[in-house]
């Protein structure tokens, strides 16, 4: 058998590199294979240089094939390169694919604290009435503290209030009434303001005690204001925050600067008045102390106390969260225990 010609070598290089190239499997082999068949010692480069040696009359043919076989295989290359980056793209693609049908990663939403949302509430009710919200200082001296609201220093009336001291004549505020006095310093009659923040007092600990806790406060001064004035505002107030059928009791009390005063009750949440163990049995609930405004207490803020009257009121914030959420315990509120905090 004759040997294969030139030609017929070069046809087979190229079939051999074209069928090499279809199973080419990433840019590693590809590159393989380009010095196998179009680099400077490739068998293909080697019969092209041998065409130099064939006799002149079949060369100009043979040059044009070798030329041909050449570009066939290099533009092979180019397709297959371009098919294997297509290839590895798409598989990036897939690997970095999202799938939408995955749970997603929950986030904690913060909320507002139950002290915090029943302050608001409460805010929101007496504003709706014209009340303004004043703010005044948690370190405050003892004229704004006491003496000012009627309570002279040696008064036994003090003992009622568990003081901590800052700096002599310093202390945090006991209670939220300094603020009405301030407000009065700035502002003549009609005075109409309300004012929530934290108190202290010397308290031990217990189920419905904390030394620090929240207060707010109410303060109505015109002409001709009265007690039946405190009834209307205070009875549109818990039938705001506890719900319609809610009633009000009104029994006499003491604080120094109110005269008369007195402890206002509300008819028990649970039981509605009939009775039960969350009322002690009574029927109602103790929620917050008021009366009308101590004559003194105008004279210590030049305001005329024949001309003028008003009605003041001041209640626990967390004593009425405990009533709204039907909590056991004031002590849960700050505990930061986040099982407590996230039913709210
Ligand atoms: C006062 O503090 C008066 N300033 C309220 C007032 C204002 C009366 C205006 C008249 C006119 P009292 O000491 O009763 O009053 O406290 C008011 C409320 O604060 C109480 O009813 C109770 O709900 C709450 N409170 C008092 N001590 C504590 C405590 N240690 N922990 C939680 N709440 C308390």
């Amino acid at each position: 058998m004759n040997e294969p010609s030139l030609a017929q070598n070069l046809q087979a290089i190229r079939d051999e590199a074209l069928a090499a190239l279809a199973k080419a499997a990433g840019a590693a082999a590809l590159q393989e294979l380009r010095v196998r068949y179009l680099g400077r010692k490739s068998r293909l480069t080697e019969l092209v240089r041998s065409i130099g040696a064939q006799p002149a009359e079949a060369r100009p043919e043979l040059g044009k094939l070798g030329n041909k076989i050449k570009r066939e295989i290099e533009a092979e290359f180019e397709k297959t390169a371009a098919a294997l980056a297509e290839r590895a793209r798409e598989g990036r693609a897939r690997a970095n694919r999202i799938d939408v049908t995955l749970p997603g990663v929950r986030r904690e939403i913060g909320r507002l604290h139950p002290v915090t949302s029943v302050l608001n509430e409460i805010v929101a009710v007496f504003q709706g009435m014209g009340f303004s919200l004043e703010t005044g200082p948690e370190a405050e001296t003892e004229y704004y503290n006491f003496d000012a609201l009627n309570i002279p220093r040696d008064h036994p009336a003090r003992d009622m209030w568990d003081t901590l001291y800052l700096a002599p004549g310093i202390c945090l505020r006991t209670h939220t009434s300094p603020v009405q006095i301030r407000t009065m310093e700035k502002q003549r009659p009609p005075v109409r303001m309300i004012c929530a923040g934290k108190t202290f007092r010397a308290d031990t600990p217990d189920a419905s005690h904390s030394p620090m806790f929240h207060q707010l406060e109410g303060l109505f001064v015109d002409e001709r204001v009265s007690l039946s004035d405190l009834k209307g505002v205070l009875g549109v107030f818990v039938r705001r925050l506890f719900g319609e059928k809610t009633r009000l009791r009104f029994r006499p009390s003491f604080f120094p600067f109110t005269e008369p005063s007195a402890e206002v009750d509300i008819s028990c949440l649970v039981c509605g008045g009939t009775g039960c163990p969350v009322c002690s049995k009574r029927g109602w609930l103790e929620i917050l102390g008021a009366g009308m405004v101590n004559p003194a207490v105008f004279e210590a803020v030049g305001y005329d106390p024949v001309k003028y009257t008003g009605f003041a009121f001041g209640m626990g914030i967390e004593r009425i969260a405990i009533l709204r959420y039907g909590i056991e315990d004031i002590r849960l509120f700050f505990e930061n225990d986040l099982r407590f905090l996230k039913q709210f």
